[in-house]
Order: structure tokens, then sequence, then C-alpha cells
């Protein structure tokens, strides 16, 4: 659901549907070399990142957008790690991944970001989300670990794992109202505008 924070920029953070493409693939793009190659967990050029961005809309899962001033400078994505059983149930594993522009860092897009998709995760069958990144990501790691995920080292990477409550039906009543709100928000203030073809 929207995030307001006074005396701070407009801040938003919501569901990203496929008529948010332009911004998402134009928020890709922006992402410096560093952030990419944490994000990717290595090194991907701007084909490779613009190619990622056209399927991301169109995957499986889904994408929560943090926008500032309606600008997207921060973006996570949950997965499913194995097909979907249906079009509303994700499956008992997924893994979420995050960035945040550089200049838009240590506001709490992150946090707000985690929050959001660990909590449309266990609205959606999830038990166990993962997060992965690279063993010396120390921000995602301490990000991941202040949400409660147990990280487990595999050679230069690491395995964050956080094991979700069940919903509750207050939890599914809410998540529900805040899809709808997402979806009112999106409808309303389109973020369309891009430079990309
Ligand atoms: C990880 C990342 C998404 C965090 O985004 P962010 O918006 O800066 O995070 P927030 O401001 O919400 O910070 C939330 C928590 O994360 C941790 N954190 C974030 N940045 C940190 C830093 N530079 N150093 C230490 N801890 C940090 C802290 O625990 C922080 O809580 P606190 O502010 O109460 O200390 C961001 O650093 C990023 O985009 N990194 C590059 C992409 C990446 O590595 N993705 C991971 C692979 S999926």
């Amino acid at each position: 659901m929207a995030t307001l924070a006074r005396d701070e920029p407009v801040r938003t953070v919501r569901r990203l549907w496929p008529a948010d493409r332009n911004a998402v693939l134009d928020y890709f793009l922006r992402l410096d070399p560093e952030t990419r190659a944490s994000r990717f967990m290595g090194n991907v050029s701007e084909a490779g990142v613009r190619a990622y961005a056209e399927q991301a809309v169109k995957a499986d899962g889904m994408m929560y957008g943090a926008f500032v001033e309606g600008v997207l400078r921060g973006l996570g994505e949950l997965r499913p790690m194995a097909p979907c059983p249906s079009r509303y149930v994700l499956g008992p594993r997924a893994e979420a991944a995050f960035a945040v522009e550089l200049a838009f860092r240590r506001r709490g897009l992150g946090a707000d970001l985690f929050a959001r998709i660990a909590r449309a995760a266990r609205h959606r069958g999830v038990v166990d989300l993962h997060v992965r990144c690279l063993s010396g990501n120390g921000p995602m790691l301490r990000l991941a670990a202040k949400h409660g995920a147990a990280l487990q080292y595999a050679g230069s990477e690491i395995d964050g794992a956080l094991h979700l409550e069940r919903p509750t039906p207050f939890s599914l009543w809410y998540e529900g109202i805040a899809e709808a709100f997402d979806f009112s928000l999106a409808v309303s203030f389109p973020n369309r505008i891009g430079a990309t073809a």
C-alpha cells in the first residue's frame, strides 16, 4: 500500500503492472554498474538489462516499486521457485530481489519494499522466502537479517531464508484492500513517461 511521509518528498510503494513497463525499463537502465552487479550478482550489459526488464514485467510472480515524486527509484521482485500452482498462488518457496537507485538509498525504500514483498508472499502461499546476494553485500545482508532472515553461506553467495507466518482472515482482508488500492493508484497516476522504445 502507498506510504506517505510528512516533510519528505512524496513517496509511494505499490505493485507494478504491465502498464508500468516504460518506468520499469527506464529504472533498470538508470542503475549504475555497481548496483547492477550487486542486483544481478555479476556484470550485465545494457542489452542484458534491457532484455531482463522486458521479460520481468511479464514473468510469473510480481514486482513492487518505490516511487519518489512519481519516479520509480526502487524495485523489488517476488518470483516463485517452481511453476506457479495457480494465478493466485506462488507455491511454498519464492525468491525476492531488490535494488534502490544509489542516490535514493538509506531513506527506507529498501525496507518498505522488503516488508511489502514479504507480506505479498505470505498471502500467496509462500512459506519460505529466499533472498540471495554476494557474501560481501553488507547492506542487503543487514536488510535481510533485520527482517528476520536466517543467513546461510554457499561459497561466495549468501542465501537469506525467511519463514513466513500463515495468513489470518484479517491479514488476507488487509492484503486484498492494499492490492485494490495499489491498482487504483497505478490507474490514477500511471508512470508511463519514458525514453524507452
Ligand atoms: C540493499 C538495498 C536494496 C537497500 O536499500 P535502501 O533503500 O538503501 O535500504 P533502507 O534505507 O531501507 O535500509 C534498510 C536497512 O538495510 C540496512 N542497510 C541498508 N543500507 C546499508 C548500508 N549501506 N550499510 C549498512 N546497512 C545498510 C540497514 O539495516 C537498514 O536499516 P537502518 O537504516 O535502520 O540501519 C540497496 O543497498 C541496494 O539497492 N543495493 C544494490 C542492489 C543489491 O545489492 N541487491 C541485493 C541483491 S538482490
